[in-house]
């Protein structure tokens, strides 16, 4: 049986299902590094942690190692953390700043922009080119191997290993609206946000599924942060804003992949934001001035507010405190969350210094929220992995039926209740299609492709209420 083969059929679109296979199997994980992380747009990390020349941050592209630098004339780099010599992993720290990479087992050497480089008495860039290797190496031929697709989008840089692949914003389609206010609460101002206080990063022994199809609208696991909400860390206190918003809903792309849970355009006049922080007044007058600012300015105009994932492995809070998480895989059943905390650069310091410690109590591997979440997907993970368990397929039928097509922007589907399953399904069904190997063709333009299964709540005659 063919890979292709093999990933057909894993994801049933129509009756809500997909096969556990696709969170524990071996063969499966592997075809992804190849089908879906070589082709996908993947957040490599933001600018402002590489603010000034020969600037590094050591970042991930599916299991590949990557470095993120701005050379010497300001340019950004995504280069392959890999020795072009003998393999030997380049860099060994997590950022910093130098003028030349300088490999640990030969000495050879890299400048921020990728080059193999020379370097006087040849000490370092090739030790013993003359010498040794009489002239004859090609340099130029030997830099490091860069990812060709890199874009700066809002701050945030994306790289992609498909030359072929379409621009990020065609790839984003409706939901770069939504990411847009993900990345800038202030709509276009200048002052964008920053990564504060460095990344987290944490390894847990779950599929790295299960986070992005979490946060695209798994709304119904709130239920397993009680314990967060008893010891009053949340940002809302002792209550979760999730259960108590009216006219909440869930949006989705069926044809890329993307959603997220929350609020969008009209809707936003009949939402009232729960107090929060109500801990720490600094911060919460802070944010409800900023919340103030940015509904005048919005004021007629369409936008998204709440959270949501980018296929395949980004997912962002857009509300206030922002966050971005990345689920990157090390296997079949480990995946490596690194969490980004963003914030208004010219944000006071003391509501900086208190979202730093908010951060580190609420999420992050310290945090009960993250806790809560990851022993169920590492348990999840564990008890899938039994021969007799795998032929079980996990269940996505809730509120199957119960979504129409989101006119106001072309592509979108919601549903009006907040609990629904169908985000999960779209990204399930995005999945299947890179698994299948579709063309971009396919993949973006809705060419009709034998074998299709259409999305099921279009078809339904039901509607919210
Ligand atoms: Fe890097 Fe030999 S592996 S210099
Ligand atoms: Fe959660």
């Amino acid at each position: 049986m063919t890979t292709t083969e093999r990933s057909t059929g894993l994801v049933d679109v129509r009756n809500g299902t997909a096969s556990r296979e696709i969170f524990v199997d071996d063969a499966i994980y592997r075809d992804e590094q190849e089908k879906v992380f070589s082709r996908s747009w993947l957040l490599v990390g933001h600018e402002s942690q590489i603010p000034n020349p020969d600037d590094y941050y050591v970042s991930r592209m599916g299991e590949e190692q990557v470095i993120l630098t701005r050379d010497k004339q300001g340019n950004i780099h995504v280069l392959l953390n890999t020795c072009t010599h003998r393999g030997m992993k380049l860099c060994r720290y997590d950022e910093g700043n130098t003028t030349l990479f300088t490999c640990p087992y030969h000495a050879w050497s890299f400048s921020t922009d990728g080059n193999l480089v020379s370097t006087p008495g040849e000490l370092f860039g090739v030790p013993g080119y003359r010498a040794r290797y009489h002239e004859a190496l090609d340099k130029t031929k030997w830099g490091l191997v860069r990812v060709p697709r890199i874009v700066n989008y809002r701050g945030t840089i994306w790289g992609n290993w498909d030359p072929d692949a379409p621009d990020l914003e065609d790839y984003l389609g409706g939901m770069k609206m939504w990411l847009d206010f993900a990345l800038d609460h202030r709509d276009g101002r200048d002052a964008g946000g920053v990564v504060l206080a460095g990344v987290q990063k944490w390894r847990v022994g779950c599929n790295w599924k299960f986070a992005p199809t979490n946060f695209i609208g798994d709304v119904a696991h709130v239920v397993s942060h009680r314990s967060v909400d008893m010891v009053n860390i949340g940002p809302s206190g002792a209550g979760r804003r999730d259960d108590k918003r009216d006219g909440a809903s869930v949006f989705g792309w069926p044809d890329l992949g993307h959603g997220g849970t929350g609020w969008a355009g009209a809707l936003e006049e009949d939402y009232t934001q729960p107090p929060s922080f109500g801990r720490f007044p600094e911060v919460a007058e802070y944010f409800e001035s900023a919340r103030a600012a940015r509904r005048e300015r919005l004021k007629g105009r369409f936008h998204f507010q709440g959270k949501g994932t980018i296929f395949p492995n980004m997912s962002f809070h857009e509300e206030q405190p922002r966050t971005i998480i990345v689920a990157h895989p090390n296997g079949p059943c480990e995946t490596e969350f690194w969490r980004y905390y963003l914030v208004d650069e010219d944000a006071p310091d003391n509501v900086k210094d208190v979202l730093r410690r908010y951060f580190m109590s609420y999420s992050g591997p310290a945090g009960l929220t993250e806790q809560d979440d990851l022993e169920n997907w590492s348990a999840a993970t564990e008890a899938s992995r039994g021969r007799v368990a795998r032929d079980h397929p996990y269940n996505y039928q809730m509120g199957l039926g119960y979504s129409e097509p989101y006119e106001p922007v072309p592509g979108c589907v919601w549903a009006r209740q907040l609990f629904s399953e169908q985000n999960q399904l779209i990204w399930l069904k995005r999945w299947s299609e890179f698994m299948q190997g579709r063309s971009w063709d396919q993949l973006m333009h809705r060419v009709e492709t034998p074998g299709d299964v259409p999305f099921p709540m279009l078809e339904a005659e039901a509607t919210s209420a």
